[in-house]
C-alpha cells in the first residue's frame, strides 16, 4: 500500500521520504504524537489501513474500517508561537478540499470548523493537536485527517448512516484511498509552505467553502445552548455569531461545537 501511495506522489514532494504505513493502528494521531515526542521531523506522514481507536474533535470517535478510507496524520514543526497557528485547522480543511477536488473531481464544502461535507452529509473530518515547549512555542502540531472513500451506506455505524457519505457514494465509482492519500500529502505539503505567510488568503478560501456562514446555528457549550446566525470568520478562524438578542459572540473551536438549527449542517 505504501508503494501505491508513493507511485501517486510526485518526486518533488520531500514528505515521501518520511512516510509510514500501518495496516492497523489505534490512532494515527496518537502514534504521530508519540513519534513527534521522540523527535520525528517536520513532514513525517502516517497512514493506516484501519484504526481501532480513531479520534475526532470533542472526544468523539471516528469510524475507520479497513481499506474504506484515508486515515492520515502529519507532523508539522512550524517553530512559531501558538497565536500564529490559530488558523491551522482551517488551512488543513482548505488543503483537504483541494486534494479531494484534484483526486475525485468533486468540490467538498466545510462545516465550521473541521468537517468536510458534500450535500448535507459528512465526508470526512480533521483533528489538529498541538504540543508546546518550555518557552511556550509550538514544539509540534499533528494534523489528522479521515476521509471516507469506499463505504456504502450500510458500511457506516447505524447512527451515522443518515449523516455520513463517501467518495464512492458521491461519484458512483469505487475510489482508491491510495490516490487520495497522495493528493492529500501533496496538498498539505503545499499548504504548510504558505501557512505562516498567507493566512489571509487561506482564510478567504476557507470562507468561500464554509457552508456555516449565513446559517442559523446552535452553539453547544458544555453547560448551555445558544442560538444565532453565523455571520463571519475572524482573522484567526473563529466563528462570529450574531445571537438572537443582537449581540455578537466569537466562538473558538476548542470550546464548543456548532450545529445547524434544523440538523447536522
Ligand atoms: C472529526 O470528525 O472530528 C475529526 C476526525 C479526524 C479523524 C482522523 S483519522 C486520522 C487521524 N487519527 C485519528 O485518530 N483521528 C484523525
Amino acid at each position: 500500500m505504501k508503494q501505491k501511495v508513493l507511485s501517486h506522489l510526485t518526486t518533488e514532494c520531500p514528505w515521501r521520504d518520511t512516510l509510514y504505513w500501518y495496516d492497523t493502528i489505534d490512532s494515527t494521531n496518537t502514534k504521530a504524537k508519540q513519534m513527534a515526542l521522540q523527535g520525528a521531523p517536520h513532514g513525517t506522514v502516517l497512514l493506516a489501513g484501519s484504526q481501532t481507536g480513531g479520534r475526532g474533535r470533542m472526544g468523539r470517535s471516528f469510524s475507520s474500517p479497513d481499506a474504506m478510507g484515508v486515515y492520515l496524520s502529519v507532523i508539522l514543526r512550524p517553530g512559531c508561537t501558538p497565536d500564529r497557528l490559530m488558523h491551522l485547522t482551517c488551512a488543513a480543511a482548505v488543503a483537504c478540499c483541494q486534494a479531494v477536488e484534484s483526486a475525485a473531481g468533486i468540490s467538498p464544502q466545510i462545516k465550521w470548523i473541521n468537517d468536510l461535507v458534500c450535500g448535507s452529509r459528512k465526508l470526512g473530518g480533521i483533528l489538529t493537536e498541538l504540543s508546546f515547549d518550555a518557552q511556550g512555542l509550538v514544539d509540534f502540531a499533528v494534523i489528522g485527517i479521515g476521509i471516507n472513500c469506499r463505504q456504502q451506506k450500510e458500511d457506516f455505524p447505524e447512527e451515522l448512516q443518515e449523516l455520513a457519505t463517501s467518495l464512492a457514494m458521491i461519484t458512483g465509482r469505487d475510489f482508491s484511498p491510495a490516490q487520495l492519500a497522495a493528493a492529500l500529502i501533496e496538498s498539505l505539503y503545499k499548504m504548510s509552505a504558505r501557512l505562516l505567510t498567507e493566512t489571509k488568503q487561506i482564510l478567504d478560501t476557507y470562507r468561500r467553502r464554509c457552508i456555516t456562514l449565513g446559517k442559523e446555528v446552535k452553539i453547544l457549550h458544555p453547560e448551555h445552548i445558544r442560538c444565532g446566525t453565523a455571520i463571519d470568520l475572524s482573522d484567526d478562524g473563529a466563528l462570529i455569531v450574531r445571537l438572537c438578542d443582537g449581540s455578537t459572540e466569537t466562538v473558538h473551536s476548542g470550546e464548543v461545537s456548532v450545529r445547524g438549527m434544523y440538523g447536522y449542517l
